[in-house]
């Protein structure tokens, strides 16, 4: 399976079996959905990285690259550190809840107090156009700061963990940030430990982008719902974003699983959320989500009072009018044990599917088996 696919992208030679060398790593499948066709480096030499710097280095550079991560890459500390006030607006840290970084608005009348934080995990790793970024086994970690993509295009991201980003404090960081892309495929990445967001798609428009086979870890020591479960999961409040969100696991959050607003169509399927103790799906009146073969267990709130438009795979009947525009039935979704029921049935958002490549789908309940255990890092 690993090296199974990896001449689609022609990276490099295909390895015969996992035993060799590890400059034989390539990309593993190809992206379903959205982000259909994606390159990143293409068939550029594999190199390894020595230290943070030479990361940033290739990352940023203007020419394709293939970069292989075989190691932790600790930025804590490397951009020294910032001080400032916190706003303790939710509790203490001794109580497991965040604090926010006064970002220059005040605290709103809740107490605040100097704090000094890791200035690295503020902000991302700028991703510059036709990248492709592949972990080694478990052994790729990015500790202490994100991956920031912005005006680029054509970037794959496969088998990373990014962890540990000011996790106490909210604005601390966040893990992947998007915002004028196209064509990113972010595949079997573990996010976890952020101050905010995993996934955060700014104001600009994010064209044929694909989350699949990852992990939104949300089980953290501090939260401002100070229950061990991270609030900001998804931001995707940007304008006209295509995502295609196939084959995860959200679990642990406590808030914004996601938030869908900005004219964003996002794609859901095969993905499993489980153990929310807030809500999973907020936003205004022109977010668009289609969730299909998912499940949802174990979630206090999966739709609550969210004002867009949302298809919920409702039933067998329901399912037929995909047909038009995935030239496919939908696939149910397995809920249970969640607060509400999820039942939306609009459709009136499906014509803004043309033309995309549209992801397959498996019953639900194959996700449920599989997809906890293999979402992350686990290539
Ligand atoms: C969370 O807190 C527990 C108990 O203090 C500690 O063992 C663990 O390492 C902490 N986790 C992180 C990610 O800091
Ligand atoms: C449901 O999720 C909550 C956290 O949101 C967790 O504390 C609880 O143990 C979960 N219940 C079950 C039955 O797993």
């Amino acid at each position: 399976m690993k090296f199974s696919l990896g001449l689609l992208f022609a990276a490099v030679a295909v390895a015969s079996s996992p035993a060799k060398r590890a400059d034989a790593v390539s990309v593993t499948g190809s992206p379903p959905g959205f982000a259909y066709g994606v390159t990143g480096g293409g068939d550029a030499t594999p190199v390894y990285p020595t230290d943070v710097k030479h990361l940033i280095e290739l990352l940023g550079s203007d020419d394709p690259q293939v970069i292989i991560i075989d190691k932790t890459f600790d930025f804590i500390g490397t951009e020294g550190t910032t001080k400032g006030n916190i706003c303790k607006a939710y509790g203490s840290f001794e109580d497991g809840c965040q604090s926010t970084i006064d970002i220059g608005k005040g605290c709103d009348g809740k107490p605040s107090e100097p704090y000094e934080w890791d200035t690295a995990g503020t902000t991302g790793i700028t991703v510059q156009s036709d990248k492709t970024i592949i972990g080694v086994g478990n052994k790729g970690v990015l500790l202490g700061k994100g991956l920031r993509i912005v005006r680029a295009s054509n970037i794959i991201v496969q088998n990373i963990m990014i962890t540990n980003l000011n996790p106490q404090l909210v604005w601390g960081g966040d893990a992947i940030t998007l915002s004028g892309t196209s064509k990113v495929w972010i595949d079997h990445v573990t996010t976890q430990y952020t101050g905010r967001v995993h996934y955060v798609f700014g104001h600009e428009a994010n064209a044929h982008v694909t989350i699949s086979n990852s992990f939104m870890n949300g089980a953290t020591n501090f939260s401002t719902s100070c229950d061990g479960q991270n609030y900001w999961g998804l931001e995707l409040v940007g304008a006209d974003d295509q995502i295609t969100f196939a084959n995860n696991y959200v679990y642990r959050t406590s808030g914004r699983s996601p938030a869908l607003s900005g004219k964003t169509l996002f794609h859901a399927v095969n993905s499993v959320w489980e153990d929310n103790s807030g809500h999973a799906i907020e936003g205004t009146d022109d977010g668009q989500g289609l969730f299909e073969g998912c499940v949802f267990n174990n979630v206090t709130q999966i739709v609550g009072d969210f004002v867009g438009q949302l298809f919920s795979s409702p039933s067998a009947t329901a399912n037929k009018e995909c047909a038009g525009y995935l030239k496919r039935d939908c696939v149910t979704n397995i809920q249970t044990n969640n607060g509400d029921q999820f039942t939306n049935a609009d459709t009136k958002f499906f014509s803004n599917f043309a033309g995309l490549n549209i992801a397959t789908a498996s019953a639900a309940s194959a996700a449920q088996a599989s997809v906890p255990t293999n979402a992350g890092n686990t290539l």
